[in-house]
């Protein structure tokens, strides 16, 4: 609770540019992702917490779930597609794997 509101108090003061896991978490609000994805909870689709220990050392992941990212697909963590996110460009796509990722 005491995280969320410091979250939210970063986000309100604008700190999140200069922070950039806050930055990145609001990149993926802002295109949608969580929607569909917590950080450490199963929703629609797979936290990215179990995203980032799947692919825990395979250096090609940040490639790849980017492009996953991009043009969607199924059949990793079961028979839900997850769609394509035309939202999100090569760049923010790059980022946003490279973030979750990082979620331990
Ligand atoms: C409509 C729901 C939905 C939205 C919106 C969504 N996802 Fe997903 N995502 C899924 C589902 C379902 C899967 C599992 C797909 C599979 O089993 O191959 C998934 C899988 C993933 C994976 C793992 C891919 C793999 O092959 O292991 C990543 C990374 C991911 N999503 C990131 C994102 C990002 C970043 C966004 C925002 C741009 C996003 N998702 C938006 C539903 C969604």
């Amino acid at each position: 609770m005491k995280r969320t509101l410091l979250a939210i108090a970063y986000v309100a003061a604008g700190f999140a540019v200069a922070t950039p896991a806050l930055a990145d978490l609001q990149l993926a609000t802002a295109k949608n992702c969580m929607a569909c994805h917590a950080v450490d909870k199963k929703l629609v689709g797979p936290s990215y917490k179990d995203v980032a220990a799947k692919y825990a050392g395979q250096k090609d992941a940040a490639d790849k779930l980017a492009a996953k990212i991009i043009k969607g697909g199924s059949g990793v963590w079961g028979p839900v597609p997850m769609p394509a996110n035309a939202q999100v460009n090569a760049d923010e796509a790059k980022k946003l794997a490279a973030w979750i990722l990082t979620q331990k």
